[in-house]
């Protein structure tokens, strides 16, 4: 069983006072074991105070998204190394909302992986299919085709330092959570398409989140299934005990 990885994804969520209070609530809750993997991805304008707090113990921390591009004329944009500057250490790339509402295609995706990477950015690469895709039997197509794309040009060392989520539209913030089985399925098809694009160790090795409605009532069921290995959460990531029991689901684990 490989170490479980638990991610908060706090969105477009929270002040700066709020996101302030629930680092610091995990900060004193979380021992140090090393038991769990933890990750928190807060709003840009709060990374460098989330940071600080945090200061490098017990939980990663980094952002929602960043820009390909290194420098230069992108109004409104952030850079890896803006990112690297102030202390995070991964980025979250290709959630379905970037996909969905900023039209982000898998090749913009390449080439945000391939950016973060180069400056020493551990990317959170995610995917999954919207329901009518499920309805049309397209999941393994569509989860392939982002997969294909999205990993083009990288080698099985680059792709080593990537984490897959899978997160299918449908269940994200929704409370209609993937059954155990259904995840798993989709790891499966994921880990296995890693391994014919790669080697067996690269697939072996690669830590595969599910995410979509995790919370403390099903994260227990979710992350005992052999295929998921850890979890990408959203909403349960808001508030400190919810994301905490979540945590303590993947330490039972271990
Ligand atoms: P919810 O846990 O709120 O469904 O969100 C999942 C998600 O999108 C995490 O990236």
């Amino acid at each position: 069983m490989k170490k479980q990885f638990i991610a908060g994804n706090w969105k477009m969520n929270l002040t700066l006072d709020e996101a302030g209070d629930l680092a610091r609530k995990l900060y004193v809750e979380l021992d140090n074991s090393s038991a769990v993997d933890i990750g928190v991805f807060p709003a840009f304008v709060f990374l460098r105070d989330i940071c600080d707090i945090f200061h490098g113990n017990k939980v990663y921390v980094g952002a929602q998204n960043m820009y390909l591009e290194k420098s230069g004329a992108f109004t409104g944009e952030v850079s890896g190394g803006m990112l690297r500057d102030v202390g995070c250490t991964h980025v979250i790339i290709g959630h379905s909302e970037r996909r969905t509402i900023f039209l982000e295609t898998n090749s913009v995706i390449n080439s945000k992986i391939k950016a973060a990477l180069s400056c020493g950015l551990k990317p959170i690469v995610c995917v999954g299919e919207k329901q009518e895709e499920r309805d049309a039997d397209k999941t393994y197509e569509v989860v392939g085709d982002q997969l294909s794309e999205g990993l083009a040009g990288l080698t099985s060392e680059e792709a080593g330092e990537l984490t897959i989520a899978y997160e299918p539209v449908w269940a994200i913030g929704t409370g209609k959570t993937a059954t155990p089985e259904q995840a798993n399925e989709v790891h499966t098809f994921i880990r296995n398409t890693i391994k014919s694009k790669y080697d067996v160790d690269t697939a072996q090795s690669i830590r595969i989140q599910y995410g979509g409605s995790v919370n403390s009532k099903n994260a227990d069921e979710l992350l005992g299934q052999p295929e998921i290995d850890g979890a990408l959460v959203g909403g349960a990531s808001l508030e400190s005990g919810s994301f905490l029991d979540i945590v303590s689901a993947a330490g039972r684990l271990s």
